[in-house]
């Protein structure tokens, strides 16, 4: 080919790609949804990949141009695109009332997807009637009383980790270790969510199995599906190597818990379930939510097996990532803040002094300030650091026209961290969340559970279970830090990790 030729080639690509250019630049100032969504303020962005450019790289990155960067730039309300699709991320308290209390805007935004074949549509995902059916059916299995049931399994598995954290520290010689206490929590985390959800016991702080390391893996697949989009499309997943281990690890996930699932049955059958202790097939019989399940679906009308499993599955994902996250963040506030892990300890020691019984629900309104200080972990780390909704149809929120087709991001750790509202807010400060010091703050400020029609259902039992957790393993051990450890890197991953996990100076108190 002469180089004439190329030339020409070059010429008509070139021009080519400034009709199209041109075509995408009168696309989006005319078109009635992008002349919406531009009169929010955002970042400029690219024809086919939006702002994808920016959010690329490491996740560390990814969580600060979203949740700091951005907010600080553009304020409580922006748009950017990420591919062609339109997110308007909100984190004033105003704006975020005005969507979670609406009845209108309940469907959960596009992210989500990648949760679908795990959880199907469970109540974390359904949408419309469906949802609102379930979120009424499994309602009850939240109730006080029967949180109660779950006080011995919160106690028995706090026990467990204290043993094998003991054991570790005991190993050095001077009785105290630096640890990585994320996957020691994840471990009890989901021996505890296992029994309540299920009502088995797989000993996963003790033992391994390849339902544990499924559970584990799996928020990790998923993760991989956000930070890479192309394998959000199915074909080119199902052609990769992580698309064949994401099958195989759905197929012991699915496996499980159907066969947990018919073990129940089989039981509840027999009636065989109100005996107290330990039966036969190593089913104990505190089990509210699969039983609310089984009763719910007895004449096979309301739920199906599998709609069954979509539950659990549900709550075994939303229960034991979310709350190790809580712990784990907790258990680095006390260490880099020693003043009051002490107020903490003496108030453990107040209510229980050196005695090592189990904490009671009668303990629990005693400790006051260790619930402040869950609460502040909760502010400055929230476990579910921003989620989303659908907009299916036309809305107005606050000053903005927001059309059909784009996903609201609420971003609860940019609005917990919001100087206006929390001063000094990446100050650990529990007293901020003494009664006095909350009045006239606004409701939806602070929002770790969600709030409105959509919030967390298992609010209740997360804080229990952290109060119990915690009490337990501030009774028995100091934190700290060391001088020589990198801090956390805070990270979405699912939830709110650090990247380099959460390492703490462990010592017998
Ligand atoms: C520290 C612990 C927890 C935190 C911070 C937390 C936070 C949240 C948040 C922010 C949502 C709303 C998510 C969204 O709109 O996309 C949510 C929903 C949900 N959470 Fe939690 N959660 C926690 C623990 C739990 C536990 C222990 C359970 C179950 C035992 C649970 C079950 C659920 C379910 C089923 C939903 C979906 C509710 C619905 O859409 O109707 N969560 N949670």
């Amino acid at each position: 080919m002469p180089v004439y030729s190329y030339f020409i080639a070059f010429c008509v690509a070139v021009l080519l790609f400034i009709l199209a250019y041109i075509g995408w630049w009168i696309y989006i100032h005319t078109s009635p949804f992008h002349v919406a969504v531009n009169r929010i303020p955002g970042p400029k962005y690219l024809p086919l990949i939006g702002n994808a450019l920016e959010l690329a790289g490491g996740l560390d990155r990814l969580q600060h141009t979203l949740q700091t960067k951005w907010v600080e730039e553009y304020g409580d309300i922006y748009r950017i695109f990420v591919g062609t699709h339109c997110y308007i991320n909100i984190s004033s308290p105003e704006l975020m009332e005005s969507v979670l209390s609406s009845q209108k805007i309940i469907d959960k935004g596009v992210s989500y997807n990648e949760l679908i074949p795990w959880l199907g549509q469970g109540l974390l995902l359904s949408s419309g009637d469906l949802w609102r059916s379930r979120r009424k059916l499994l309602t009850p299995a939240f109730h006080f009383s029967i949180l109660n049931s779950f006080v011995e399994v919160f106690n028995e598995q706090s026990r467990i980790l204290c043993g094998i954290i003991g054991d570790i520290c005991q190993s050095f010689a001077d009785g105290k270790s630096e640890m990585d206490v994320y996957p020691l929590i994840t471990r009890c985390s989901l021996d505890i969510i296992c029994e309540a959800a299920m009502g088995t016991n797989i000993n996963a702080q003790t033992e391994t199995s390849d339902y544990i390391r499924a559970v584990y893996r799996i928020g990790q697949v998923v993760t991989e599906q956000f930070r890479l989009p192309w394998l959000r499309n199915p074909t080119i997943l199902s052609l990769t190597a992580l698309g064949k281990e994401r099958d195989q690890l759905l197929k012991t996930l699915h496996g499980f818990t159907e066969e947990v699932i018919n073990n129940r049955r089989e039981v509840i059958k027999k009636k065989e379930n109100n005996v107290a202790q330990e039966t036969g097939t190593g089913i104990k019989n505190r089990l509210p939510l699969l039983d609310l399940l089984l009763k719910a679906s007895e004449d096979g009308k309301v739920l199906s097996n599998q709609d069954i499993r979509q539950e659990i599955d549900t709550f075994m994902f939303e229960g034991h990532d979310t709350t190790t996250s809580l712990l784990s963040w907790f258990l680095y506030a006390m260490a880099s803040n020693p003043d009051v892990q002490e107020r903490v300890w003496i108030e453990l020691q107040n209510e229980f002094g050196d005695s090592e019984r189990d904490c009671t629900q009668e303990d629990i309104p005693n400790l006051k300030y260790l619930e402040c200080c869950i609460k502040e972990t909760l502010r400055l780390y929230p476990s579910v650091p921003g989620f989303e909704r659908a907009v299916k149809e036309d809305v107005q929120i606050g000053k903005y026209f927001l059309p059909a087709g784009c996903t609201i991001g609420i971003l609860s750790f940019a609005a917990h961290r919001n100087p206006e509202i929390f001063p000094d807010p990446l100050v650990f400060n529990p007293e901020r969340f003494f009664p006095d010091e909350s009045v006239g703050r606004h409701p939806y400020a602070y929002i770790p559970f969600s709030a409105g029609p959509r919030n967390c259902i298992g609010q209740r039992f997360a804080m229990l279970e952290s109060k119990i957790v915690l009490s337990t393993l501030l009774r028995r051990f100091k934190f700290e830090v060391s001088a020589n450890t990198k801090p956390p890197i805070i990270a979405t991953q699912l939830v709110l990790k650090s990247l380099n996990g959460i390492n703490l100076i462990v010592s017998r108190r």
